[in-house]
């Protein structure tokens, strides 16, 4: 998909499909108004037969010969705010790529959510667009044919708009791109997607972006000292493999920001087996580490002046002979001892021996860990907010904030002492389980063992990585959030406008 912006007065656009937006009431912004009377009055006329209203998310697809007109209801512009517009875009978009136009206009008339820019307005779109025109049917014997819709344009009168679009446009097709191949990631079956895959697609991605990447098998595996993530390996016949990428984009001195990403492949629970209903979804528990992939491949696209460092510890989770048992004792490589209550919250397990490999090796600025952690987050956030946990305060509002720049939106919780006592077991330094109550919490509060003096924040996603149901299918987040974090922290993109 190829993105660009435009110019100039609205009636001398030329395309074969324009998309307008209606307010509530059949109100029309000026260009809407221009284009109309250049088109017949095409639009006024639906206006006047009742067919257009204006209503949020209302699409009408008009034509003026080979122009096609798409308008899109806003609602009331003083009720609108970001949700119902992207509702309504998407409506709009949908009804664009039913069609076959080639290309398509935008025209931003006026800013609908005051809060935000037309570069908001940009970026969404570009990350709407690749969304849209993503099929997860890789693994289907006869593939759809692809979308006609190959360019997009979005239109905006004034010079300055037309700066933030075109800043909009870059920051989301990277992003948009990265939660592409984060979702190609997610979506993968287990048996096609396993830590080796991983591992070469790790290489893969190495070569196209200009990342290095080490891989480390089994043996470089127990030679770290990692007793909790080979705990986790020890029941599957796949091996399971450490994957370290590295982004360059700032001196090579400078320490780099680590981003650390769950990559259990599949997750049967072990020994402590799940029941079997939709276990298929957990295929998407390394969707942390398909956002860490995401999240690369768009900080390489943007050339940000920054070192950024991926760190995934990939391995299935299964039962078996050799499986871990319920109340075995294993060392992690911090030295600290953990009594495995429950085989199913492995997570943590790969990620404490991830997060002591980064703090001593890496060296970081600071880490933050992505993982589709706990059931117990999706209680308490649903599927619209990822968990946010930080043992530094402004770390986490950064994070907050540029959750709320991407709309991929993350919520402060607790990591609060009071929970810690949770996780105290008779045999060994600490179980890793913490009961029923917060269970998104203590699990966060076992990762903050491990990462004392180092600024640490966990995204747990386990809601917000997938969507479940008919729509069935990974959301390339938070590849989003953690890109406009790593721009904003990086001072903008090198081609910045
Ligand atoms: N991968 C799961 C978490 C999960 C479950 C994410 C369902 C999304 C949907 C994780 O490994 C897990 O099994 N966690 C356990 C922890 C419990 C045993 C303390 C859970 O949440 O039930
Ligand atoms: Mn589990
Ligand atoms: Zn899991």
């Amino acid at each position: 998909m190829e993105f660009s912006t435009r110019s100039g007065r609205p009636e001398a656009l030329k395309a074969q499909c324009l998309l307008v937006f209606a307010e509530a009431g059949g109100k029309l912004g000026a260009a809407a108004r221009a284009l109309d009377a250049k088109h017949g009055g095409v639009i006024a006329a639906a206006i006047k037969r009742g067919d257009l209203t204006g209503k949020s998310a209302q699409v009408l697809a008009l034509a003026d010969g080979a122009v096609r007109i798409v308008v899109v209801g806003l609602g009331k512009v003083a009720e609108a705010n970001e949700t119902g517009w992207l509702k309504a875009m998407r409506a709009g978009l949908d009804a664009v790529l039913a069609s076959a136009a080639h290309d398509l206009t935008v025209c931003l008339d006026g800013h609908p959510v005051r809060r935000r820019d037309a570069g908001w307005y940009a970026s969404q779109i570009a990350q709407m667009a690749l969304h849209a025109t993503q099929r997860p049917d890789q693994m289907k014997s006869k593939r759809e044919d692809p979308p006609k819709l190959a360019k997009i344009s979005v239109w905006a009168e004034s010079e300055a708009d037309q700066a933030r679009i075109a800043r909009g446009l870059r920051h989301g097709q990277a992003i948009g791109e990265g939660a592409t191949l984060a979702r190609e990631l997610g979506n993968l079956p287990a048996n096609v997607c396993t830590p080796s895959y991983l591992a070469d697609r790790a290489e893969a991605l190495g070569k196209e972006a200009g990342l290095k990447v080490q891989v480390f098998d089994e043996k470089a595996i127990a030679k770290m000292d990692m007793g909790s993530f080979l705990s986790v390996a020890r029941g599957s016949a796949e091996p399971p493999r450490f994957i370290v990428l590295r982004y360059q984009g700032a001196a090579k001195d400078d320490p780099p920001v680590a981003l650390v990403g769950k990559g259990v492949t599949f997750d049967t629970g072990g020994i402590s087996i799940k029941p079997s209903g939709e276990m298929d979804e957990m295929k998407y528990d390394m969707c942390g580490a398909a956002s860490v992939f995401g999240t690369l491949h768009a900080v390489a696209q943007l050339k940000l002046p920054i070192n950024v460092v991926g760190i995934i510890p990939a391995t299935e989770n299964m039962p078996g002979g050799k499986a871990t048992k319920p109340g075995d004792i294993v060392t992690s490589m911090s030295g600290q001892t953990i009594e495995i209550l429950n085989t199913d919250a492995e997570g943590r397990l790969i990620l404490c021996d991830a997060l002591t490999y980064a703090k001593e090796k890496v060296k970081p600025v600071l880490a933050i860990d992505i993982a589709t952690l706990t059931g117990a987050c999706v209680i308490a956030l649903g599927h619209v907010a990822s968990g946010l946990y930080s043992n530094d305060d402004k770390l986490a509002k950064e994070l907050l904030d540029a959750g709320h720049a991407a709309w991929d939106r993350a919520w402060h919780m607790p990591l609060w002492d009071d929970y810690q006592q949770q996780l105290s077991s008779n045999f060994a330094d600490m179980g890793n389980i913490g009961g029923r109550p917060g269970g998104s919490i203590t699990a966060a509060c076992f990762l903050s063992r491990f990462t004392r003096d180092m600024k640490w924040a966990h995204l747990d996603i386990a809601g917000t990585a997938w969507v479940s149901g008919k729509a069935k299918g990974a959301t390339g987040r938070p590849v989003g959030l953690l890109t406009e974090f790593l721009i904003s922290r990086s001072g903008g993109d090198r081609d910045a406008a």
